[in-house]
């Protein structure tokens, strides 16, 4: 079974972005799965630095469409988005050095933040968008 499972309740109400994160759901999977199989450090870090790459990618386009549409909780959402990518470049240093396996406590930590940011912090600009005809 997949560690993580994208549910309807998890949409944030703008395409786009629902889209992007059932692909990052689906990276998560990959690096669990990776995991599981006991893949190399070269196959694990390879998906973990896909899912950093998505991840900024993501994260870049919300608050993009955050800036142009003058959202007013802008500064703080870029600074979790900021909170987040730090750790998973650390992840992916200390990974390549050698320092560190991915394990369950990894794969917990991304699947719980991801879940939260999801559910509180990103529902929060839903009727934000959807008022101004983003969805
Ligand atoms: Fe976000």
């Amino acid at each position: 079974m997949a560690l993580f499972e994208w549910k309807e309740d998890f949409s944030v109400h703008v395409g786009a972005f629902d889209t992007h994160h059932k692909r990052l759901v689906d990276l998560i999977n990959s690096l669990h799965e990776a995991m599981q199989k006991r893949k190399s450090a070269e196959v694990m870090g390879g998906t973990l630095k896909e899912l950093l790459a998505y991840t900024r990618y993501h994260f870049s386009e919300e608050e993009k469409l955050m800036d142009t549409m003058g959202y007013p909780g802008l500064q703080q959402h870029r600074k979790d988005h900021d909170w987040f990518t730090g750790k998973v470049a650390q992840l992916v240093q200390k990974l390549r050095e050698g320092a560190l396996g991915v394990g369950i406590e990894t794969m917990t930590f991304l699947k719980n933040w991801l879940m939260d940011h999801i559910l509180e912090t990103d529902k929060r600009y839903s009727g934000f968008f959807n008022s101004r005809s983003v969805n």
